[in-house]
């Protein structure tokens, strides 16, 4: 397995809900992070065990991706890995719903993991064993109803990025995995209930994850992790 070992780690969407959770466990491990968020001020009252420094990125940002990527190189001088985990749901569905929505969706969900992992591949070749955890969702596997076919889209297409990274310069030891959850217990489905002896899966699970498919060493790589918290036909 690869060790931590001071490794950095750059976290997208790190202020609150899945990327949080997985700040405090990297960090935890022994991962050195950089961590992204739209409003980097929300961090300074999380207390992490390692070094953590805090970056502004909006996905929708064109030179956001790259000033974050190097300012992680002016803080620690390399970058081993990036947890693409920003993302946005609207409710757009096949009937319903607003194409600037879609739109939205696709910038957020696609075009900017696209665009910091674009800043972000130099260093992800150049170490040998970098890689790429992308949050995608079972919304980026199958469809269920019309109603999020705007956020589906949007998420198939993360998770044809994943494979596309995965494709490219195997050589190098980059390596890509989609972590595709059903619903997590945050702020984004808060509006969504399960039925009576259904859950939400905690967002440390998805954080142990996270910290999970960064320990697999280059031989031992794992395209896709489907989480369900409850039973799918499908899943
Ligand atoms: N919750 C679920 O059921 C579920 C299931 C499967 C997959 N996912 C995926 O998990 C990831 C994390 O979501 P979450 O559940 O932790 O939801 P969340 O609590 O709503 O967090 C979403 C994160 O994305 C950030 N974000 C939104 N728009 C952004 C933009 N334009 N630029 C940069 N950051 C932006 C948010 O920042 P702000 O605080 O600035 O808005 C926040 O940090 C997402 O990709 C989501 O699609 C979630």
């Amino acid at each position: 397995m690869l060790k931590p070992d001071g490794r950095v780690v750059m976290i997208s969407g790190a202020n609150r809900g899945i990327g949080l959770a997985t700040a405090h466990a990297l960090s935890a491990a022994g991962y050195q992070l950089s961590l992204g968020a739209r409003d980097p001020g929300q961090l300074q009252s999380e207390t992490f065990p390692g070094k953590a420094s805090c970056h502004h990125w909006d996905a929708e940002d064109s030179n956001a991706s790259t000033k974050w990527v190097n300012d992680t190189l002016a803080s620690y001088g390399r970058i081993d890995a990036v947890v693409l985990n920003a993302g946005v749901i609207i409710g757009a569905g096949l009937e319903n719903g607003l194409e600037q929505d879609m739109d939205h969706m696709w910038n957020v969900n696609f075009k900017g993991p696209l665009k910091l992992v674009r800043a972000a591949l130099p260093q992800l070749q150049s170490c040998g064993h970098g890689r790429v955890i992308n949050v995608v969702s079972l919304s980026g596997k199958r469809i269920m109803g019309s109603a999020n076919l705007g956020y589906s889209a949007s998420k198939f297409a993360a998770l044809s990025l994943t494979h596309a990274i995965r494709q490219h310069n195997w050589p190098s030891g980059l390596r890509a995995t989609a972590i595709c959850p059903g619903l997590v217990d945050t702020e984004m489905v808060k509006q969504v209930n399960t039925p009576p002896g259904e859950f939400k899966i905690s967002p440390d699970a998805i954080a142990g994850t996270i910290a999970y498919a960064l320990s697999l060493p280059n031989d031992a790589s794992v395209a896709e992790i489907l989480v369900n918290s409850r039973l799918e036909t499908t899943f």
